[in-house]
This record gives structure tokens, C-alpha cells and sequence, in this order.
């Protein structure tokens, strides 16, 4: 079937505004009208006949969708859940593993805010303590290895009884928007003997990933970001050796205690949450099955990735300054960084950032997610099949002046 050219010409496939510029997809996602008509006839089910829905209908849906989903990451169905979003995958695994006082957890001061906060709550309500490696970009893989060994190699020096429970770390982090050299630090925190949860919230759709290669302990990833369905869609990974373990953080009627970790008899059925709304789990098929309409998952990512990166070079010449890359070019995939020259201003940096935020969407009818890191001002701008090189174009323009107007506000 022949395919229209990816770029702006897409929009159609989306209900976006006409005059919108949605140069931050990872943000909060978008799904197409090809997913919309599922949701409408899920919808449409379930009010037609409640009950039938909600007991017995939805449950083989369900299930087919967490084997596309499976497929998709290669793991086996039985080892994942959907939850609402990833800050719950987070949430039902932090808040069941059995933390003891003392127990350490490493993690990143690029950790997504929210989780951070549910790290942060872990501190206070199991007595955990946090060692934050700290990662200043650009950097290169082997220098994120390096700064998390010798923090690993340092806490165990300081006291052999107090022990790193955890590693929790990003696939792709949310800001900077770069990604991290997940795979060899499941390795790396294997070699410890410590437990690995990967973030995966803007993995899935947008890299290739191959759980079973990777046998990560915990995984989570957002499906209303990258994937293209609709918001309240996350699959959460436990490996069978955590899955008697961990439980949702709204418990209910399939609860059961496991001392063993292992027993994972349960798992399935606890997080089949109560009486919400389930549309959103049932359209990873339908998401799917569009992508692979418009030439499939190494198309959309291959698209996707060109335009980031030369959609950033671009954007980094008109502003006259650079992407932030490393010198084997892994930081960035769908997502890329651009320095913004800021130089005279008096505002503070919250000032700056709600500047462009509120800014940016109202007066320009786009969004600009700019943030500091390492002392420098970014923007954050994403490749998707519905932008293109003129887009990227038209925002560095939009960027150039919004830096005047700001210097002069
Ligand atoms: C790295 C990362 N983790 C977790 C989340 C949380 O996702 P959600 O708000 O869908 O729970 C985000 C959201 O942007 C993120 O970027």
C-alpha cells in the first residue's frame, strides 16, 4: 500500500488544531483517529451493557493486548501488567518491595520528578537512604558506567552492612531528554548482585527493546507516549524473581501475601484494577496495528530520528550554539537537546522556564519545554511522524524570538 510521506502532512491522521506546531510529543503523546474508533466502540460497549463488560467482555481484550505489548518488548505475556501511567508502575513497585531502615538506593538527580518524590517519600516511610549519582551532560555511556561503579564501589566501602537495594535508572530520560546506557547498567548493577528498575516511561515505540536480552528486574513504560494510545496506558514488567513481591498500590480482591518472590501466582490477577475505565489498555493493539499500516516500527523510529537529529543541528545554527551529544552520538533518539544562548536576563529560572511554557502555548501556539542542566540553558524538541524539517524551522524562529522578548521583558 503505497503510504503518504511522513511530516507535517500526518497532522490529518491526528486530531490536532490546524495552526499547532507539536514539536514536544514525548510529553503527553497523541493518538490517531484509527485508535479513536476503538475507544469509541470499547466505550460504546461498555455502557450498552455494563455488567457484561466489566465481567466477563473486556478480559480476553485485555489479554490479547498484553500479548501485543509482549511481543512487541519480547518478553513473555505473563510477565507484564498494564497500569495507568509509569508514576504507578513506579508507585506498585517502590512502595511493595520489602525495604528494611538503612536499605540504599541508587538513583540519578536526572530521576523524572515524580519518581524522585516517590523515592523521596521511600525516605520517610521505610527509612531508605538515596545515593544520588549525579550526571552533568553531555556525557559520554561509559562515563554514566563509570560515575555509577565508583558510587556502588564507594557505599560499599563505607559500611558492607548497609546495602544498595536497588539501581533505578532511565532508558531514556525526561530532562534532559537523552538516553541512557540502560542495557549495560542492568549489567552493571547484575554484577553487584543489585536489582535493576528501568524506567522505560518514553522506551516503548520509541527504541527497540528486547527484555529478554536485557532481564531487567523491573521495567515500566508509557504506552500514551511514543505509542500512540490514548492517555492511561503503561505496561509494568516484573521478572519472575520480584513477581510474589509486588502488588498494586490500590489493593483488591486478588491480593495474596508471598514470602517467596517467586511466586508469582497472583500478580497477574492483583493488577486487574477495580471498576475504571479500560479503554486506553485496549488500544495497544489498535495503536499497533496502525503503525504497522504506515511501514512499521523501524520506519516510524528510523523517520523519527533523522528528523531529531537534523532537526537539532538546525535549530542549533539559527540560535548559534549546539545539541547536546556526546562523541558516539547515543544521547539522543526521538528527542533532542538544543542550547538556547539566554544571556541577559534578570528573571529567575522559574521565571525563565514558565516564561517559555506559558508563552510558547499561548501567544505561538506551540510548546517549548525549555530547562537548565549543567549550568546551561535547553530546549527539548521531538521527531514524530507528523512534523518535519520546517517545523523545526519555524520553532527555532519562534525561539529567537522569544530570547529577544525575554532579555527585553
Ligand atoms: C522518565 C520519566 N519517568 C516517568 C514519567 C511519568 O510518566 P506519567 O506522568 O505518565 O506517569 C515521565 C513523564 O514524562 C518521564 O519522562
Amino acid at each position: 500500500m503505497a503510504v503518504k510521506p511522513f511530516g507535517k502532512q500526518f497532522r490529518a491522521d491526528f486530531p490536532l488544531e490546524d495552526e499547532y506546531i507539536p514539536i514536544s510529543h514525548g510529553a503527553h503523546g497523541s493518538y490517531p483517529a484509527a485508535v479513536q474508533a476503538y475507544v469509541d466502540e470499547y466505550n460504546r460497549r461498555a455502557e450498552k451493557h455494563p455488567d457484561r463488560w466489566h465481567r466477563f467482555d473486556f478480559r480476553p481484550l485485555l489479554q490479547e493486548n498484553l500479548e501485543r505489548a509482549a511481543a512487541l518488548i519480547k518478553c513473555d505475556p505473563k510477565d507484564i501488567v498494564f497500569v495507568a501511567n509509569s508514576s504507578t508502575g513506579v508507585n506498585n513497585i517502590l512502595r511493595s518491595f520489602p525495604f528494611e531502615e538503612g536499605d540504599k538506593i541508587l538513583c540519578y538527580q536526572t530521576t523524572y520528578i515524580n519518581c524522585d518524590k516517590t523515592l523521596d517519600f521511600l525516605t520517610h516511610y521505610k527509612k531508605v537512604e538515596l545515593v544520588r549519582v549525579e550526571l552533568n551532560y553531555p556525557l559520554e555511556d561509559d562515563e554514566v558506567i563509570r560515575l555509577t561503579k565508583e558510587a556502588i564501589e564507594r557505599e560499599h566501602a563505607k559500611d558492607s552492612s548497609k546495602k544498595i537495594r536497588l539501581g533505578f535508572f532511565d532508558a531514556i530520560s525526561s530532562l534532559p531528554g537523552v538516553c541512557m546506557p540502560y542495557q549495560a547498567l542492568t549489567k552493571l548493577f547484575r554484577e553487584y548482585d543489585i536489582p535493576s528498575f528501568v524506567d522505560g516511561a518514553h522506551a516503548i515505540g520509541h527504541i527497540e527493546l528486547n527484555l529478554a536480552e536485557l532481564d531487567p528486574d523491573f521495567f515500566v513504560s508509557n504506552c500514551h507516549k511514543w505509542l500512540f494510545t490514548p492517555r492511561g496506558c503503561a505496561i509494568l514488567y516484573v521478572s519472575k524473581r520480584y513477581q510474589g513481591w509486588i502488588h498494586p498500590t490500590a489493593i483488591q480482591y486478588a491480593y495474596q501475601h508471598h514470602d517467596n518472590p517467586m511466586d508469582g501466582s497472583s500478580f497477574n490477577e492483583e493488577h486487574v484494577p477495580g471498576v475504571i475505565n479500560l479503554t486506553s489498555y485496549l488500544c495497544v493493539g489498535p495503536a499497533l496495528d496502525y503503525r504497522e499500516s504506515i511501514g512499521g516500527e523501524e520506519v516510524i523510529r528510523k523517520y523519527n530520528h533523522e528528523l531529531a537529529v537534523q532537526g537539532g543541528e538546525l535549530v542549533a545554527n539559527m540560535l548559534g550554539t549546539q545539541v547536546m551529544e556526546n562523541s558516539t552520538k547515543t544521547l539522543t533518539a526521538n528527542m533532542v537537546n538544543i542550547e538556547l544562548p539566554i544571556k541577559n536576563t534578570t528573571k529567575t529560572d522559574q521565571e525563565i522556564t514558565s516564561f517559555f511554557m506559558k508563552k510558547s502555548i499561548y501567544e505561538y501556539n506551540t510548546i517549548l519545554v525549555v530547562y537548565k542542566h549543567n549550568s546551561k540553558w535547553w530546549v527539548r524538541l521531538c521527531g514524530q511522524i507528523y512534523v518535519d524539517l520546517d517545523d523545526f524551522k519555524a520553532t527555532g524562529e519562534i525561539i529567537l524570538k522569544m530570547i529577544k522578548e525575554l532579555e527585553q521583558a
